[in-house]
């Protein structure tokens, strides 16, 4: 084994399976030159990734949509701009690529590009806003993402995009209950020709699917059991050998509205329980501060819609 690198060998018992998984946590820098190699080959291994991104140019607290949104408390443009130009800056310093869309005058919300669609094996589906001061959003990324070479099947369902719509590399979990409608679900499997998994979500802090819950790789997810019902729970637990559960204190700052390249996970700092429990799990969590975009109920996931290639 490689200097630096820790072995553990873990014991979990799903159901009445017993299975051993390795968790190999390298304290070294895992990078391997541009390529996104894990230099061991057990444990968590980081993925290069592409990413769609917004400035919050004209980003601002004018409406309320969801209960994080007060516009008496306003955000401040200027800090705004800094912290998702620090996200931004991290994404690259991870070796992902980061494309950006224009932002438009006029959708003060068009920051949280996840809403802006779902791309996966380089086809689109469209997004469909739930209030009229985002529907315009839907053609903007529609425009951006067909004028990319993501040719796009406009939805017919309200579906928020990758804010509700979760890749698992497998499957794509559907949440539904504020924001997407149920019948997103169908067209997600149509368009994608993957099995979709409806989540029911029941907490209206956590509004997205993406504020309750993180896909960090295939077999792992992290997520906030109390905003789901036991359908969605049982659910969950069916498609992940791995289940993080996040404490209150982490869901209520936005933890979960994480980003996972398979090994690295950045997520809001002020979530450092949660912090901890992916250490302990094997991956690098990285803490940045969206203070400024949480007061519009938006964290590093919500500011980020991945452009997948590949299908898994
Ligand atoms: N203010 C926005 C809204 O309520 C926040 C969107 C957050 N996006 C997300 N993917 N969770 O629609």
């Amino acid at each position: 084994m490689p200097r630096g690198c820790s072995l553990r060998l873990r014991l979990l018992t799903l159901g009445s399976r017993k299975i051993v998984t390795q968790t190999s946590v390298d304290r070294r820098n895992i990078l391997d030159g541009s390529r996104m190699t894990a230099t061991w080959p057990i444990g968590r291994a980081a993925r290069a990734r592409t990413y769609l991104m917004c400035p919050p140019e004209f980003f601002a607290v004018d409406y309320a949509i969801n209960p994080w949104m007060h516009p008496d408390e306003p955000a401040d443009p200027g800090r705004a701009m800094a912290q998702w130009e620090r996200l931004r800056a991290v994404y690259g310093g991870l070796g992902h690529t980061v494309r950006t869309i224009a932002p438009v005058p006029g959708l003060p919300d068009m920051v949280f590009a996840a809403n802006g669609g779902c791309v996966i094996g380089g086809q689109a589906l469209g997004a469909r806003f739930r209030y009229p001061q985002r529907a315009a959003e839907a053609g903007a990324y529609s425009d951006w993402l067909a004028g990319h070479g993501y040719p796009v099947t406009p939805a017919r369902a309200i579906n928020e995009g990758e804010g509700d719509l979760v890749c698992t590399g497998r499957a794509v979990l559907a949440g539904h209950g504020f924001r997407s409608d149920p019948a997103a679900a169908a067209e997600t499997a149509a368009v994608f020709g993957l099995p979709v998994i409806s989540l029911l979500l029941t907490d209206p802090r956590f509004y997205h699917l993406d504020t309750a819950l993180a896909v960090l790789d295939a077999d792992t997810a992290a997520y906030y059991p109390a905003a789901f019902d036991e359908a969605g729970k049982a659910a969950l637990a069916s498609q992940f050998a791995e289940l993080i559960e996040a404490k209150d204190e982490d869901a209520e700052v936005l933890g979960l509205n994480a980003v996972s390249d398979g090994r690295h996970v950045v997520l809001p700092e002020q979530a450092t329980g949660l912090a901890a429990q992916l250490t302990a799990a094997g991956f690098e969590p990285i803490g940045v501060d969206l203070s400024e975009l949480l007061k519009a109920g938006g964290g590093p996931k919500c500011c980020t819609l991945e452009l997948r290639e590949g299908r898994a």
